[in-house]
């Protein structure tokens, strides 16, 4: 499968090696995406790495956030306005937001998992009334390594926003320590509570098993596995993991699926 080529309509540095890009294909529209989904993105001359949809421009295209940690992400950070990158996608599942109507909903994010989870926390502040208590958790490393901060405190407004720092600066005054801690905070009742959850595999462990001991079902707790991948369309098997291709049957896939795979080392 051959990326289309997507000029990069606008870069907004988020953090000091973070930023988000508005991707919009050169000819054509590109494809709806579904909250959860992901896109590979092609540096050219560089690599292609998975990236999730962050959410849809107003002007058509993708928004996607991306985090300089190698090579491929390094080159699309350094991405400028009218440069062309490759798109493929989007692939995957989604997080089931049908499943969430009536119920009680935590959303917990660690580090850049908030990047996956925008598209449905803007749906939750958008159509709050479909659903019952609304939390929104987020844990990071440092103040300055959090992202979307503005958007977080407008979200605020509307939902229980709650974020927890490991390492406090001189400026932090609210809460420190793992995620975990706050999921001990939020008000919800587990038996119609439904949770989205996406950060480093450790947190999505912890803090599903903390919903699990509040008495959330397996079931109705949603994870995202960022395993790696090369080919996003279940031809390679580099994202396996036991039975699961994770880019065709994840990367959204519920804790009693994957509870007991998230042991496995990746390849
Ligand atoms: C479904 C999916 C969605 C993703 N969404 C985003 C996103 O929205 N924004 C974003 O910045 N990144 C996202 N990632 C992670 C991103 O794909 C990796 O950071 C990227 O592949 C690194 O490639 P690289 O060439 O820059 O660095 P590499 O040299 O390949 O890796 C640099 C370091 O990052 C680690 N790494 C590589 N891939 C991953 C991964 N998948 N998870 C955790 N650590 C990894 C490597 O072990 C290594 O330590 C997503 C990954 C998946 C599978
Ligand atoms: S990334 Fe190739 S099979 Fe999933």
């Amino acid at each position: 499968m051959i990326p289309a080529p997507y000029r990069v309509r606008s870069r907004r540095p988020d953090r000091a090696d973070t930023v988000t890009l508005t991707l919009e294909p050169v000819e054509g529209t590109c494809p709806p995406f579904l909250p959860g989904q992901f896109t590979m993105l092609y540096a050219p001359g560089v690599g292609e790495i998975p990236i999730s949809v962050s959410g849809h421009a107003r002007s058509g295209g993708y928004v996607q956030t991306v985090r300089a940690v190698g090579p491929v992400s390094r080159a699309l950070c350094r991405a400028r306005r009218g440069d062309i990158v490759g798109v493929r996608g989007p692939f995957g599942t989604h997080w089931e937001l049908s499943r969430a109507r009536g119920m009680d909903v935590v959303v917990a994010a660690g580090g850049l998992g908030l990047a996956p989870l925008r598209p449905v926390i803007r749906e939750l502040v958008a159509h709050g009334a479909r659903y019952g208590r609304i939390s929104l958790i987020a844990g990071t490393r440092t103040p300055a390594t959090l992202i979307y901060p503005r958007e977080l405190a407008r979200w605020g407004r509307d939902l229980d926003v709650q974020v927890t720092v490991d390492h406090p600066d001189r400026t932090w005054t609210g809460p420190t320590g793992l995620i975990t801690k706050l999921v001990a905070r939020i008000v919800f009742d587990p038996g119609r509570t439904y949770a989205f959850v996406c950060g480093p595999e450790l947190m999505m462990r912890a803090t599903a098993g903390e919903l699990l001991r509040r008495g959330v079902p397996a079931g109705r707790i949603a994870l995202s596995l960022e395993r790696n991948m090369k080919c996003g369309i279940g031809r390679c098997g580099h994202c396996q993991l036991g039975p699961l291709f994770t880019c065709l049957d994840g990367p959204v896939l519920t804790y009693d699926r994957v509870a007991a795979l998230l042991e496995v080392r990746q390849l």
